[in-house]
């Protein structure tokens, strides 16, 4: 047994989640808690919403509300959505609350002290007609690097570089136009020059690894190659202040992102146990014998496989300069970055503002969460970029998921329920029923491995291979047709028939586990077998305003393991409801026609 952090990026509070950002953090790190925990390990999966910085600012003035107020609608938005979507956290909760802000505090202070964070002077921009500074977001002008023209003063969506708005060309203000004055702004910099040592020997540990793809692995390693002190504060209004005296008081420095949201896995990790009432329990996950996997998007790997680590590594006093940890003990860099590509929709990138959108809601509202977690499993992006399209996803959802493993469990338990009653015992077995069983009880190990590795894709078509020996085996056997010949040939044939149903829900519940819980109902199981995230309304353990956050029943009685586990005859199976929804023909055009509507709306 290890203890195994998985750890979720945290999504931005400034709208809905559409497809993409599931399809990159939210399926792939729950199946992997999932199947980790089946396995036996001890998992902590911690994430909640970022709720800070200027994706937040710029959302709050378009909505003409404060930020405070649009980061508490989006935070609900979200955490009910990951919830309909069966997220198993441990933890879901937000970056606004005071343990975040004192955790993100006590990193700092330990960093700066360890010599890590050097002050520098920066040109800010300030009004020249009130004297007022000027945030970086409220600077537009020419990006520098590719030249589109409404680049901002802290980074370019046009091609997503992190920008100076010092070096912007032709800066204007976008309050009222007029031309920023540039005056000295002092800011802290993470000194990653002394912490690229210690952070280049810990990517070489990974060199090899089957958990890390290569793509994060290159990537990386040629961040490292020209890397520069990086700024961690910023001209701002909106975020954590900086806990030293002078700044504290000052209205307009905030740590970045990269300061802030990044230490939510810890902050979230800290909350979990004091809300657990054991306030230590989240050390074993944070020490060296740990797994500690995160997952993203590929856009945030930068902060996971570089800045994160640094940090840490600042923090435990690992650096060129030393130093030692502080209060939270020497804590153990990530051991995988698990980071996946884009998911695109209908052929084009999703873009909340071009209307190029299908949020997790709408789709929910429609669908079954396993039909999407299915299609996402199956064609997500896992090692590179894929398309979602309402054609694919019928297509797979009715010939894969209903016709392939809906239907074998609907035939299996109506041949048992009018036939027998119960599952049956099994009399003398022959060859083929012990190739059958050997084949599903043998792909645990197979898939357990994929999925262990973040292979998942391969592990689901694994799994999925074995739905196929099953339904191969009934067609072969026919049951159906020893009913008055050969009763007892019969028995036996549903008795195998039953176990490799068994199997193959174990086999796909850490993608599936809406269906493996009504599977094993199904099947006459009682008890819960894939626990489902809560959402609650929580009190702030410091003080502030109380909060909703997700939090999932650890174990639960009738929590099977990651193998075959032998069907218990005797059990009353009754005739069986479908498990999945087969979706009609004329899905795709109108869900293509609503899309167009929203384009030619948005
Ligand atoms: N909210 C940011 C984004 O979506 C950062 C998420 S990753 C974390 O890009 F590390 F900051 F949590
Ligand atoms: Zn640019």
């Amino acid at each position: 047994m290890t203890h195994v952090l998985a750890a979720v990026a945290w999504p931005y509070a400034n709208g809905p989640r559409h497809l993409g950002h599931v399809a990159g953090f939210g399926v792939p790190s729950d199946v992997f808690a999932r199947q980790q925990r089946m396995a036996g390990h001890d998992v902590l999966m911690v994430s909640g919403t970022d709720e800070h910085g200027t994706p937040i600012l710029v959302q709050a003035e378009r909505e003409g509300v404060t930020p405070q107020a649009l980061a508490d609608r989006y935070n609900r938005v979200i955490a009910e959505d990951l919830q309909a979507l069966g997220l198993s956290y441990d933890l879901f909760t937000r970056t606004t609350t005071r343990n975040h802000y004192a955790v993100v505090q006590e990193m700092f202070r330990t960093v700066h002290r360890n010599g890590y964070l050097v002050e520098r002077t920066t040109m800010g921009a300030v009004s020249p007609s009130t004297g007022r500074t000027l945030p970086d977001r409220y600077i537009e002008g020419t990006c520098p690097i590719c030249g589109f023209d409404g680049a901002r003063g802290d980074q370019c969506d046009n091609c997503g570089n992190q920008l100076d708005p010092v070096d912007l060309k032709n800066p204007v203000s976008r309050i009222n136009g007029e031309t920023p004055q540039f005056v000295e702004s002092q800011h802290f910099f993470l000194d990653l020059p002394a912490l690229a040592e210690a952070v280049g020997a810990w990517l070489e540990t990974k060199t090899g690894s089957p958990s890390w793809r290569p793509n994060v692995l290159g990537f990386s390693r040629n961040l490292l190659e020209e890397i520069r002190p990086r700024a961690i504060t910023r001209d701002i209004d909106w975020g954590i202040p900086v806990p030293l005296p002078g700044w504290e008081e000052n209205p307009t420095k905030r740590l970045y992102v990269w300061f802030d949201a990044v230490v939510g896995y810890l902050s979230a990790s800290v909350e979990w146990a004091r809300r657990a009432g054991d306030p230590e329990a989240w050390r074993p996950y944070w020490s060296e014998g740990a797994r500690g996997a995160y997952f993203m998007g590929k856009d945030n790997i930068v902060f996971h496989s570089l800045i994160w680590p640094a940090e840490l590594a600042g923090y435990d006093g690992r650096g060129s300069r030393g130093g030692r940890p502080g209060a939270f003990g020497d804590l153990a860099l990530p051991s995988e970055v698990v980071a996946s590509e884009f998911l695109t929709m209908e052929g084009r990138q999703f873009s909340s503002s071009r209307g190029v959108v299908i949020s997790v809601r709408d789709v929910l509202s429609r669908y079954q969460p396993d039909a999407l977690r299915y299609f996402l499993s199956a064609a997500g992006p896992e090692a590179h970029d894929t398309d979602f399209t309402w054609r694919e996803f019928t297509r797979r959802t009715n010939d894969e998921l209903v016709a392939g493993w809906g239907n074998l469990v609907n035939r299996t338990a109506s041949l048992i329920a009018k036939n027998v009653g119960s599952i049956p015992e099994a009399g003398d077995l022959t060859d083929r029923d012990r190739e059958l069983m050997a084949t599903t009880s043998g792909a645990f190990g197979v898939v357990g491995d994929l999925v262990a590795t973040h292979r998942q894709r391969q592990g689901l078509s694994e799994a999925m291979r074995a739905v196929g020996e099953v339904n191969r085996y009934l067609s072969e056997t026919a049951p159906w047709a020893l009913r008055t010949s050969d009763p007892d040939r019969m028995r036996t044939v549903l008795h195998v028939a039953a176990q490799g149903v068994s199997d193959c829900r174990g086999l796909l519940a850490p993608y599936l586990p809406h269906s493996a819980q009504a599977v094993h109902e199904v099947m006459g199981g009682t008890g819960t077998v894939s626990p489902m995230p809560e959402l609650r309304e929580v009190e702030d353990l410091d003080g502030g305003s109380p909060y909703p956050v997700l939090q999932t029943p650890r174990g639960g009685d009738g929590a099977p393991g990651w193998g075959s586990v032998p069907v218990v005859p005797g059990t009353p199976v009754g005739k069986p409801t479908p498990v999945f929804t087969k979706l009609d023909e004329d899905v795709v055009e109108t869900e293509l026609e609503r899309l167009r509507e929203e384009q030619a709306g948005g």
